[in-house]
């Protein structure tokens, strides 16, 4: 096992600067991966992903504190960064970026950057600060870094799209790239916000993939969307689940509604379900 104090662990966007500006002008490509942190297999995924689209990889880990809400889980939020370190260099990640939020929003900071459209429906609605928070965190991380790629998880597909919408729209030079969903072994997508889960409730939770792999089903083989979706929020009260945020088809790439024979769009299965104090997000395509 490599040994993780040989990963690099800077604080300052002066120090990033330094090693990532080093590594562009040899020629060599660099992707950065932001995160959280509390690391797990579908973070990994998103590092090895990295590693074969550039020569050097950027794991950032800031647990941003204006995409929660005050009456969410900033303060609890699993923060571990000598376990996120190692399992970092164990992939070959090259550096790791970890400011504090004093470093991050200085003194009278005021800017924020609101991305319009894609941003409104879903998690928009069920959380009206949180894409403000991401896309202007985004934002500051991709000029901070000035990496080649960014690498966004399929996961948290509306937020990959508003971030795909944010970089487009501003001319910021990067790739942004999108990786599939990593999964437990029942189909539940990786989160580490799973730790929350009582066993009783982790069982349950492994039902919210086939549920909408069976409403995806019904809409692929030419089922009527509103039935889908009806039937799959029932199935998902009968499984358990508290409470359902959204569970609804929208289009993939601006996430509208759809008209009711879908040749408008891509349809795409969303959802948001609550399991006591935890509340889960999943998609699919068709
Ligand atoms: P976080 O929830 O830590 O996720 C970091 C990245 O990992 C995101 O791109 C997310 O989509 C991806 N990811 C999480 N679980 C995944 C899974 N099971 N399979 C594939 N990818 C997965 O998302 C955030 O942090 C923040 O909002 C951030 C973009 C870092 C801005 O603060």
């Amino acid at each position: 096992m490599t040994d993780p104090e040989t990963l690099p662990i800077v604080r300052t966007v002066h120090h990033l600067r330094a090693m990532v500006y080093a590594w562009r002008r040899e020629g060599q490509r660099v992707a950065l991966v932001p995160t959280m942190g509390a690391l797990h297999d579908g973070h990994l995924g998103l590092i090895r992903l990295a590693k074969r689209q550039a020569d050097r990889v950027v794991a950032s880990v800031f647990v941003n504190p204006t995409q929660f809400a005050p009456h969410e889980d900033f303060e609890t939020y699993p923060r571990s960064e000598a376990s996120d370190a190692a399992a970092l260099t164990q992939e070959g990640c090259d550096l790791l970026y970890a400011p504090s939020a004093d470093a991050m929003y200085g003194p009278g900071f005021a800017t924020t950057v609101s991305v319009q459209g894609v941003s409104s429906p879903l998690d928009g609605l069920a959380r009206p600060h949180f894409f403000g928070g991401v896309a202007t965190v985004v934002a500051k991380l991709l000029i901070q870094c000035a990496p080649d790629m960014a690498i966004f998880g399929e996961k948290d597909y509306q937020q990959l799209q508003v971030i795909k919408r944010m970089a487009a729209d501003l001319d910021l030079p990067v790739r942004i790239i999108g990786a599939p969903t990593a999964r437990a072994e029942d189909g539940l997508a990786l989160s580490s916000r799973n730790a929350y889960l009582t066993p009783d409730q982790r069982q349950i939770a492994g039902m919210l993939n086939k549920i909408m792999a069976a409403a995806a089903e019904m809409v692929a083989e030419g089922g009527w969307v509103q039935t889908a979706e009806t039937e799959g929020q029932a199935a998902l009260l009968a499984a358990g689940f508290e409470k359902i945020d959204y569970f609804e088809f929208r289009d993939s790439f601006d996430l509208r509604r759809l008209g009711p024979d879908r040749a408008d769009g891509v349809p795409r299965l969303f959802a948001a379900v609550w399991l006591g104090k935890t509340r889960l997000i999943d998609n699919r395509g068709l």
